[in-house]
């Protein structure tokens, strides 16, 4: 009845207990602004921007929470800022078009390490270097239970903790983290009929510090990316942060060019994001993680949250600064914004001259002279807590029935089609399974999904084709763990019946 494929990928098991999916289905704006990076400046490349609508050249906490500012996701207490750099498709003849983005961001706040504290106030952090432009593994991944467990090699992490997703909702998902840089124009052109999903995943172990001096050494990855043992003086677990976006890549097929992302990488490897932290205060938060444990993920089954609409979020905008106002950032234009050299690799990418900086005109010129201010940070180690890094229990099943068997809602914001009454789930004694099925958005787990004993939906992903969407269930199957029992696992066990509903992206 079903096709399934086994992949190898960062999907682990053992401690995730509860998440939330954070949907910020607008941008608050696209411009060369980088507060964490280039703060009080012109950034040097292009950002997709969501969230609060205080944002700017010197976006901070209290810019952010400034009273009666707006935010352009979901939850109100929300005004954190997330952003990303913007993907061009790169004509042949050099005329650059930005690629349309699709139902907005998602960022998951997944609690994988234990006893997640919340991000404080003043606290940002950059996942990902834009310089870099090779993937130096293979691909795919080599199985989990043969990547170090000691976490010092933070550039290794780094490199997987970037994924590009190619969405063909007629095949077979591809899992999360499954492929580190862009897929050829060919292999998408071939393959990805619905687009692609970029994917980062930030650093979710702490030193205790908001910033550091790179904006990076104050948090590094655990030794699976997701999770697994922090590296010594990083004992400050925070949620596991993951942004999702989507891009109309399909709407380019069969065009001669290339996808080049804004800072001139065509490879994918320098794909980054960034976050400030700007919930209303770190108590909130905290609070949230605390109590928002339902296995849904879904921000309306958390009663702490105040939840407003997408069309009231799509008002959230911040102002352009007046030095970006003649920027085109949309195209089609000649070039990349603003005549940003595109730098191919494998060498990382160095440095080039901003235009509208300080002695810079509206032209930037390619330059040879710059270097990285991206260092990754050398860091020590110590075993942290061997025992819920698992890492023999690593792999991912991706598992969908075949024949068609999505079920499908409404246009988002219209009314939900009957439900098509099938479905299909799966366990798998090695791992994660994503199964996919089909349910109306307010009914309980039909029969068929109590098959497989033990089994939580911890996550979710959702496929789109035109007005139909899906939602593909992540759940974890009962696994051997040598973990005494915390309140998370306890918790785990209790969980039940939420595991297959449709909602909207
Ligand atoms: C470059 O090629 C594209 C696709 O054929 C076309 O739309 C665009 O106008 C061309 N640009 C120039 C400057 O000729
Ligand atoms: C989590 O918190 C509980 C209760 O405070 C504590 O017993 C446990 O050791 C903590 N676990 C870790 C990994 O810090
Ligand atoms: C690959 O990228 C890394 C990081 O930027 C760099 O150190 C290395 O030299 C690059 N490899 C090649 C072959 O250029």
């Amino acid at each position: 009845m079903r096709s399934q494929a086994t992949f190898t990928a960062l999907t682990l098991v053992g401690s995730a207990a509860a998440f939330w999916r954070m949907p910020c289905r607008s941008q608050t704006g696209v411009g060369r602004l980088d507060p964490i990076m280039d703060a009080g400046s012109i950034s040097g490349h292009v950002h997709s921007i969501s969230g609060g609508g205080g944002f700017g050249f010197n976006a901070d906490f209290d810019s952010l929470n400034a009273p009666g500012s707006c935010t352009s996701c979901e939850v109100t207490q929300d005004h954190s800022a997330y952003w990303t750099p913007t993907p061009y498709f790169m004509y042949d003849n050099g005329t650059a078009v930005m690629v349309p983005q699709v139902g907005g961001m998602l960022a998951y706040y997944l609690y994988y390490l234990q006893n997640v504290s919340a991000f404080p106030e003043g606290f940002q952090m950059v996942a990902g270097d834009p310089n870099i432009r090779n993937f130096t593994g293979p691909f795919p991944d080599t199985d989990l239970s043969s990547w170090p467990t000691d976490p010092t090699d933070q550039f290794f992490l780094q490199q997987r903790a970037i994924g590009f997703n190619c969405l063909n909702y007629a095949k077979t998902p591809e899992p999360s983290l499954y492929r580190h840089q862009l897929p050829s124009k060919e292999y998408m052109d071939a393959n990805c009929a619905d687009g692609l999903r970029f994917e980062m995943a930030f650093p979710s172990c702490g030193n205790g510090q908001p910033d550091s001096k790179n904006h990076k050494s104050h948090v590094a990855y655990p030794s699976l990316v997701k999770e697994g043992n922090c590296p010594k003086g990083y004992d400050t677990h925070y949620p596991f942060l993951f942004y999702e976006t989507i891009w109309a890549t399909n709407q380019f097929s069969g065009e001669n060019g290339k996808f080049v992302l804004s800072m001139g990488d065509p490879v994918g490897t320098g794909y980054h994001g960034d976050f400030i932290m700007g919930w209303e205060s770190a108590d909130f938060l905290q609070k949230a993680l605390d109590t928002c444990t339902n296995p849904s993920g879904q921000i309306s089954d958390c009663p702490l949250f105040d939840i407003q609409s997408d069309a009231v979020g799509a008002k959230c905008t911040f102002d352009m600064p007046d030095a970006l106002k003649d920027d085109d950032v949309f195209g089609p234009r000649d070039g990349l914004p603003v005549n940003i050299p595109v730098q191919d690799g494998p060498e990382p990418a160095t440095a080039y001259a901003v235009a509208g900086r300080a002695g810079v005109s509206t032209s930037s010129l390619p330059s040879t002279t710059g270097t990285s201010s991206w260092a990754v940070p050398t860091l020590s180690y110590t075993p942290a807590n061997p025992s819920l890094t698992s890492t023999a229990l690593g792999g991912i099943v991706v598992d969908r029935p075949t024949g068609g068997n999505y079920g499908s809602i409404g246009p988002a914001g219209g009314k939900s089609e009957p439900a098509v009454p099938t479905s299909s789930s799966s366990s798998s004694d090695d791992g994660w399974s994503f199964s996919s099925s089909t349910e109306a958005p307010t009914t309980t787990a039909p029969a068929a999904l109590s098959s497989s004993d033990g089994a939580d939906i911890i996550a979710t992903s959702y496929i789109t084709t035109g007005n139909t969407i899906v939602e593909l269930a992540i759940e974890q199957v009962e696994v051997t763990v040598t973990a005494t029992p915390s309140a998370g696992v306890k918790h785990k066990r209790h969980m039940d019946k939420h595991r297959h509903a449709h909602r909207r992206r």
